[in-house]
Order: structure tokens, then C-alpha cells, then sequence
């Protein structure tokens, strides 16, 4: 096993405490799928309480950090320079529908810096973590993202922004060219794992529009540790409150990056 950092550890902790929960409401969603009212306010009920196990966990731990956590918000901290970025749900429609394809995402920023990162999948026990400059790994298993150059031998992750968010046509004519252009396209309803099953060279890479901050903060860091590129769909530096993220191995970022700016001069 790697030596493991306590911060890292703390967050590896926390989303393991978390995952519980989440895994035992994700057996009561079949049913409730058969029940008239549905699941839905079930699945916001469980995001909610991984969220607070979540918060709890990590605050016990680093009682100064800030926090920004998708469903409370901001929350300051004494320690300006330290925040957890925390998306206790990502896959949100997938698990209300029963799908098995979700995880918890938490990331560690320092000063504007993305310094740690863990996702976890449950389902599948996979846990993915990094730390700047010791490596990105799955289940302590060294990961790196996959060699492949060819675009038409890519398979290429996206999410397809909601109606009123993002640029849709602009998001339509990504795809049709990304499409035309590779071995296959992916639409996973995790953007997390996205990320992740990228650094793992899963996919040689993957692209969205208008992602929040807590959708990503965590899979940067994982992906620049094994080795990937992560920009704006310019090839400028991401921006967590802007949210267009382009992430590929350094081979398919050039020539997606090319693509997706096809897409905006038509
Ligand atoms: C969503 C997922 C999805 C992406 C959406 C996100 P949520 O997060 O990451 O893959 O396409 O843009 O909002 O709502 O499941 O936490
Ligand atoms: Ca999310
Ligand atoms: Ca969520």
C-alpha cells in the first residue's frame, strides 16, 4: 500500500462512513421505483444525510477548513487557505432510477489550488485518490491514463448539460463532430467517475459544459496525478465557477480540444 497522507486519510474515511448510508438507501430505491410517489423524495433525503456525515467527518477532522458542499453551500472557515469541495451524490439520476453508477466526490483546495482529491464508487468498492505530486491511484493500485492516440480508437466521456443550462446547440455540434470522429461516445451520468475513469485510462477523455465546482474539484487533481491534461474547452486553465471542463490523455487533448473549437465557428 502507498503511504497515505492523514489528510488524505481523513477524506478516504469520510467517504467510506458516508458511502454506507448511500449503499443501503440505494437498496431501497427498487422498491420505492414500484411505488406510486416514487423515489424521489426518498434520494434527496439520502444525498442530504450523506452530505451531513460528510460534513461532520471531515470537520471533525480539520475543524478551521471552509467548505463548499453542493447541497448547504459556503461554509467559512478560520482557515481561509484550506477548502473542501464536496459533492456527496454525483449521479444523482442514475441513482434515483436505480441505475448502479454514482460515487462521492471530495476535494482539497490550498489557495486556489486543487491539492487532493478522492471518488468513491461503492457499488464497485473502487476508491480513487491522489495527491499533487504523489500520484493518482485506484484502490492503491497506480493509475495512469491510457496511451492511445488515435481519435477514431478513443471512447470519449461526456454529459449532456440539461436543457437551459449550457450552450445547447454549441453542446449538439460538439457532439455530432466528437461522434463522427471516434470509437465511441460515453454519457455515464456521473461526472466524477468521468474524470476518473480517464486518469484510470478507461477513456481517453472527456468533456462538459457548465459543471459546478464540486463536480470536478476531486478528479482534477486525480487526473493531473496520472498524467492527463485538464483545461477550459479553449486550453486555458479550468475555472471550478466557470465549469467547461476538457479532460483527456496528453495525446486526444490536442486534437478534442481542435473539435470542440470546430464546433463553436460551425
Ligand atoms: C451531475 C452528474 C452528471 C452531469 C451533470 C451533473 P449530480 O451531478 O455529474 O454526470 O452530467 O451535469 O450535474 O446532479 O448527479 O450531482
Ligand atoms: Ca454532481
Ligand atoms: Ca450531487
Amino acid at each position: 500500500m502507498p503511504p497515505r497522507s492523514a489528510t488524505i486519510t481523513v477524506m478516504i474515511q469520510a467517504a467510506y462512513k458516508a458511502a454506507r448510508g448511500l449503499v443501503r438507501d440505494f437498496g431501497e430505491v427498487e422498491n420505492l421505483q414500484v411505488s406510486k410517489k416514487g423515489p424521489a423524495d426518498f434520494v434527496t433525503a439520502a444525498d442530504i444525510q450523506a452530505e451531513k456525515t460528510l460534513r461532520w467527518e471531515l470537520n471533525r477532522a480539520r475543524p478551521n477548513y471552509a467548505m463548499l458542499l453542493e447541497e448547504s453551500g459556503a461554509v467559512a472557515g478560520r482557515d481561509s487557505d484550506y477548502r473542501w469541495i464536496v459533492d456527496p451524490l454525483d449521479g444523482t439520476l442514475n441513482f434515483l432510477h436505480g441505475i448502479p453508477h454514482f460515487c462521492i466526490s471530495i476535494g482539497l483546495e490550498q489557495a486556489g489550488e486543487m491539492i487532493a482529491g478522492v471518488i468513491y464508487d461503492p457499488l464497485r468498492d473502487e476508491l480513487f485518490h491522489a495527491e499533487k505530486g504523489a500520484g493518482a491511484y485506484l484502490n492503491d493500485h497506480r493509475i495512469r491514463v491510457s496511451s492511445r492516440d488515435k481519435m477514431m480508437e478513443s471512447v470519449i466521456a461526456t454529459g449532456i448539460p440539461a436543457v437551459g443550462r449550457g450552450r445547447y446547440d454549441e453542446y449538439r455540434a460538439q457532439l455530432s463532430l466528437v461522434m463522427e470522429q471516434t470509437a465511441g461516445i460515453r454519457r455515464m451520468g456521473s461526472a466524477a467517475l468521468d474524470l476518473a475513469y480517464v486518469a484510470a485510462g478507461r477513456c481517453e477523455g472527456f468533456w462538459e459544459p457548465a459543471l459546478s465546482p464540486w463536480d470536478i474539484a476531486a478528479g482534477i487533481v486525480i487526473l493531473r496525478e496520472a498524467g492527463g491534461y485538464v483545461t477550459d474547452f479553449n486550453g486555458a486553465a479550468v475555472n471550478l465557477d466557470d465549469g467547461d471542463i476538457l479532460a483527456a490523455n496528453d495525446r486526444v487533448h490536442g486534437p478534442l480540444k481542435s473539435l470542440l473549437a470546430k464546433a463553436k465557428t460551425g
